[in-house]
């Protein structure tokens, strides 16, 4: 899939926690993106001080099937030029856009069981990817690790435990690394949850988060014998 040029309008923004929006966007022309799950869109930001721009690229959250609207997440944590350009921006404006872009998508590894890692809004294509393999009815044995700080900064809580009740082939841990006294859930990294595992060997992984930790996985996977190991290469993207 070859990336291209596109106008979309802010459809809607819903804020998950304190730091973290979705941000559905509908596309204009052309109406619809054909893209594939794990894969990204650039938004252009115009920069007040150049004049000139600079592209910001998101994840997709939303699987292709619902391809006219695009879910992305948005930390706003830092309030970088893109994260704050993108925010400012209400209902109904018009952003320009390109993809899709990136070649962090799901292969076939169809006797393997299959294992997605993220930290933070890394979870973006992860949910891409695994909202896909439901709705073609994988069978494949699906665990999602998810790391976050704490209580406060969980969201899709409820998504999470519909996943559960309705695909027997999937789990989840989330794990909070600075949980506040009352958590009684997974404490710890993902890093952590993966020592669990004696031997990675049958798995393949799709790993996303900031890069220390996709380092820290990766090596960690690898050292435990995974040969399947797919995580996003920046090489190409700012
Ligand atoms: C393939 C891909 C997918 C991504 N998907 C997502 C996603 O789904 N969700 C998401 O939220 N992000 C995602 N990102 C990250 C996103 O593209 C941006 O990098 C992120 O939003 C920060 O951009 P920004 O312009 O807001 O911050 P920037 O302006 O780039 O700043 C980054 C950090 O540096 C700090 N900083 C900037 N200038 C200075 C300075 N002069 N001195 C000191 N500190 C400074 C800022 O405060 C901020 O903490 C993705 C990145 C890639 C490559
Ligand atoms: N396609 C992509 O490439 C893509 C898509 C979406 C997001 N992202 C990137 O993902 C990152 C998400 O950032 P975020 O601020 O939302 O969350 P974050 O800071 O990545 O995640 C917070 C959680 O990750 C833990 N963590 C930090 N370093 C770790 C490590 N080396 N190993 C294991 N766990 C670690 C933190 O633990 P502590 O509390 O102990 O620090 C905390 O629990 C951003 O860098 C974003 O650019 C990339």
């Amino acid at each position: 899939m070859t990336a291209c040029s596109f106008r979309a309008t802010i459809l809607s923004i819903r804020q998950l926690t304190r730091d973290i929006r979705e941000m559905t966007l509908e596309m204009r022309a052309p109406s619809e993106l054909s893209f594939q799950p794990g894969q990204s869109i650039a938004v252009t930001v115009p920069d007040q001080n150049s004049g000139s721009s600079l592209l910001r690229y998101y994840s997709l959250v939303s699987p292709p099937h619902s391809s006219t609207q695009l879910i992305l997440l948005l930390n706003s944590h830092d309030r970088g030029k893109g994260s704050t350009f993108l925010l400012e921006n209400e209902i109904g404006a018009e952003l320009q856009i390109s993809g899709p872009h990136g070649s962090f998508i799901l292969q076939d590894d169809l006797d393997r069981e299959l294992l997605f890692v993220g930290t933070g809004t890394g979870i973006a294509p992860l949910w891409s990817m695994i909202a896909t393999l439901f709705a073609e009815s994988s069978s494949q044995p699906i665990t999602l690790f998810w790391g976050l700080r704490n209580e406060s900064d969980r969201y899709y809580l409820q998504e999470l435990d519909l996943w559960k009740s309705h695909h027997k082939n999937f789990s989840y841990v989330l794990t909070l690394s600075q949980p506040r006294s009352a958590w009684n859930g997974s404490t710890g990294r993902v890093t952590d949850l993966l020592q669990t595992y004696t031997t990675a060997a049958h798995v393949a992984a799709y790993v996303c988060g900031n890069r220390g930790m996709v380092k820290e996985v990766t090596d960690l996977l690898h050292e435990k014998g995974a040969s399947a190991v797919y995580w996003e290469r920046h090489d190409e993207k700012s």
